[in-house]
């Protein structure tokens, strides 16, 4: 998820029990003209794998090298974006007007797949207009293209996120291909993740908004309800504060982690009036210190977090990525 899925977020997806983490979509764009911050969305965490690294782009060899860019990054999975419904990114010929085009996301794939040994796996909407059934007629032939899985939210781009995701789209795309299909939209719970997994025989769920901020639904999806306690609560946040930090630096993580605190802290867990105080100091060590306050015994938790997180040295660095793919030898 965009402006979500950083690091952080994935390594703590997986200690709560996700089989498989993705990060943001990293444009190929940004990744040709050696964006620094775009090639910041390719360092993976030795605690990450399997990881899929999305990409989103338009021309074939541009995808093609950010394909391969992403595989000696050490990534697991490429992941295509064919459902981003951002104008910004789908005036570009991106993400899901390529749902419209399928012989041009046709070659996309086929760049992709004759460019990286990774398997790839493609996410898409149902569509662009509302009640669009794009996704049947464009699935199939992105399999023969060359994708090794496929990824359907199933609302349409024009939806945005109203509405509700449609998964009777998802049973019918699974019985189209023969490859596995993700299923990703509205699940939240346990129970819903068996139901559509039961409803439309897809081989995995994607969960995506109930796990900003509440790691908590990834373990009770995986069937263990345990509620946290606050202590538990605030030291999850504050090692996502300082994971985040170090991975995004203290003046990009500051505005970055405002909408965090709201999604950790609400769910009856604190006061309202509590995160309107966070958002309002005027540094993140006076952000920590106010949560420790409220939560004590949050410190030794915190703690025994740290003794069990890998170091992050272990992480592959870009430095350690064949200085050819940037252009410099
Ligand atoms: C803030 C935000 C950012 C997102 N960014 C991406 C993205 O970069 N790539 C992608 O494939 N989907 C992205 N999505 C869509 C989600 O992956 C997912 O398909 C959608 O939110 C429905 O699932 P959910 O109900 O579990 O959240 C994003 C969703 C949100 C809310």
């Amino acid at each position: 998820m965009a402006g979500v899925s950083v690091q952080a977020f994935r390594r703590q997806g997986r200690r709560f029990g996700a089989g498989l983490v993705c990060s943001e979509m990293v444009s190929v764009a940004g990744i040709q003209h050696r964006n620094e911050r775009t090639l910041g969305y390719l360092r993976v965490g030795a605690d990450e794998h399997p990881l899929a690294i999305q990409i989103f782009g338009s021309d074939p060899s541009a995808m093609a090298e950010a394909a391969r860019m992403v595989e000696a990054a050490g990534a697991d999975v490429v992941d295509m974006n064919f459902g981003c419904p951002v104008k910004k990114v789908t005036r570009t010929g991106a993400g899901a007007s390529l749902l419209d085009d399928p012989d041009h996301a046709c070659r996309l794939v086929e760049a992709v797949a004759g460019a990286t040994a990774l398997p790839l796996s493609v996410k898409m909407r149902r569509g662009v207009e509302n009640g669009s059934r794009t996704c049947l007629a464009v699935g199939p032939r992105l399999v023969d293209a060359g994708a090794a899985s496929l990824t359907l939210h199933p609302r349409s781009a024009k939806q945005m996120y109203t509405g509700t995701a449609d998964h009777s789209l998802t049973a019918e795309l699974v019985s189209l291909v023969d490859v596995p299909v993700i299923a990703s939209g509205d699940v939240t719970s346990r129970t819903r993740a068996q139901t559509v997994l039961a409803t439309t025989g897809a081989a995995a769920v994607m969960v995506g908004r109930a796990a900003q901020g509440n790691p908590w639904a990834l373990r009770e999806i995986m069937g263990d309800e345990t509620e946290p306690t606050r202590e538990e609560v605030v030291a999850e946040l504050l090692l996502f504060m300082r994971e985040t930090v170090r991975e995004l630096g203290e003046h990009r993580s500051f505005g970055f982690l405002k909408k965090f605190y709201g999604w950790y802290l609400g769910r009856g867990r604190f006061p309202r009036a509590f995160k309107q105080e966070l958002v309002q100091l005027p540094t993140l060590a006076e952000v920590e210190q106010r949560l420790l306050a409220a939560a004590p015994g949050a410190r030794f938790v915190l703690e025994r977090l740290l003794d069990e997180v890998p170091d992050p040295q272990d992480e592959v660095l870009l430095d350690a990525l064949p200085i050819s793919l940037y252009g410099g030898g």
